[in-house]
């Protein structure tokens, strides 16, 4: 029995609830296949602050270090809001994301088409649907230096923030992104803003020379990411694989999770680089959602976008493809069941709570 260790933060708010039901996934992992996963769990966010006074202990960041995936919930809540910027849940996040250096975030929108009818778009446009964002995390505008608002000698203020991308970084993304392709549709469309950015010319020729080097079989397309906003909404089954930059992903990634018609049925994962003596990378999984305190600790929030972002886990950090392919399809089967938590409930279905949900997917797994 080979060992896979899982290190557990359930967070805040629903957090619990729904990590929860993800241990009677693997438990049943575990008992029928023998799958060999060690579940070691620690705390993160406002659980932690209260516990620790910090966002994270500096043992609980060791022992994500050590651990093959970290898989999260969710974190913060109103009972937090007040405490010092530093320590304030979302830290633990951004430690997390910086320490393991979690540089692609992936960010499927897949829409399982007994939920197709609650799809902001036409049923028939998203039904089906099933692409992959790569956002890349870790550079970009967000971070890039000078960040700052000075003062101008003629009484005005001027802020500043700076996009900065160096070519390993884009590099490092690109190969990401078509790397996916390869187990997928192996389609890339790329997304900049070339027209008016420096850094974004930048970022396309990085991107195609990375494509003419190593990756000539899968097929990339370039697109403005303006225009790209656009055509997700217009046709969204047109893409396969995006990859794009920090800033551009963090809205068309929030774009495309509304096809799917629920926040509480999308996944993510974050990945690190490939450690080269193992060719491990390491990773966080963690539903998109957040910790929905106005329904925490009543037993109604929906598990499944913890479940699936477990699927991600199975598939990218263990390469357990049939493993991760028959969990995805529990959740479709479950679904096609009528079985809906509160927030995806629809005429004619069964409304259950978070356990009977979860039970649900154990047994159609
Ligand atoms: P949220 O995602 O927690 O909730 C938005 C709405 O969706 C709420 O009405 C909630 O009840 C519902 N919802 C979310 N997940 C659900 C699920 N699994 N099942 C059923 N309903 C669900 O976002 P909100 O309200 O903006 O933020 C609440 C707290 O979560 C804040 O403290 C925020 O900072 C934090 N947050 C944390 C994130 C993370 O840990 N990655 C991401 C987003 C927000
Ligand atoms: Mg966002």
């Amino acid at each position: 029995m080979s060992h896979r260790k899982l290190f557990l933060l359930p967070g805040d708010g629903i957090g619990p609830e729904i990590t929860a039901e993800l241990e009677k996934v693997i438990a049943f992992m575990n008992t029928k296949a023998d799958a060999g996963f060690e579940i070691e769990k620690g705390l993160v966010g406002g659980s932690a602050y209260d516990a620790h006074g910090v966002a994270i202990s500096d043992d609980d960041m060791a022992r994500a270090m050590a651990a093959d995936a970290v898989i999260l919930a969710a974190v913060g809540g109103p009972k937090w809001d007040s405490v010092p910027y530093d320590v304030r849940p979302e830290a633990g996040l951004l430690r997390l994301r910086k320490d393991m250096q979690l540089f692609a975030n992936l960010r499927p929108a897949i829409c399982y088409s007994a939920l197709a009818a609650s799809s902001s778009l036409k049923p028939e446009l998203v039904e089906g649907l099933d692409i992959l964002i790569v956002r890349e995390l870790t550079g970009g505008v967000y971070f890039g230096e000078p960040k700052e608002v000075i003062d101008l000698e003629n009484g005005q203020q001027r802020a500043i923030d700076t996009q900065v991308y160096d070519t390993y970084e884009i590099e490092r993304i690109a190969a990401v992104a078509f790397e996916l392709a390869r187990t997928r549709d192996n389609r890339v469309c790329s997304m900049d803003k070339r027209n008016v950015m420096k850094s974004g010319l930048f970022w396309n020729q990085v991107v195609n020379r990375v494509h003419d080097e190593k990756y000539k079989d899968v097929t990339l397309s370039h697109m403005l990411a303006d225009a790209g906003g656009m055509q997700l909404v217009r046709a969204p089954k047109q893409f396969d694989v995006i990859v794009t930059d920090n800033l551009f992903g963090d809205l068309l990634s929030d774009v495309a999770a509304m096809l799917t018609g629920s926040l509480g049925m999308l996944p993510s994962a974050s990945l690190g680089a490939e450690d080269p003596a193992t060719g491990k990378r390491k990773a966080m999984y963690e539903p998109v959602h957040g910790s929905a305190p106005d329904i925490a600790g009543q037993g109604i929030a929906n598990p499944l976008a913890m479940i699936a972002s477990f699927a991600m886990c199975l598939r990218y950090s263990f390469n357990m493809i049939k493993e991760a392919e028959a969990l995805d399809a529990a959740i479709a089967q479950v679904l096609e069941d009528g079985l809906r938590t509160g927030d995806i409930m629809a005429e004619g279905c069964r409304k259950v709570g978070t356990a009977a949900m979860g039970d649900a997917v154990v047994d159609a797994f």
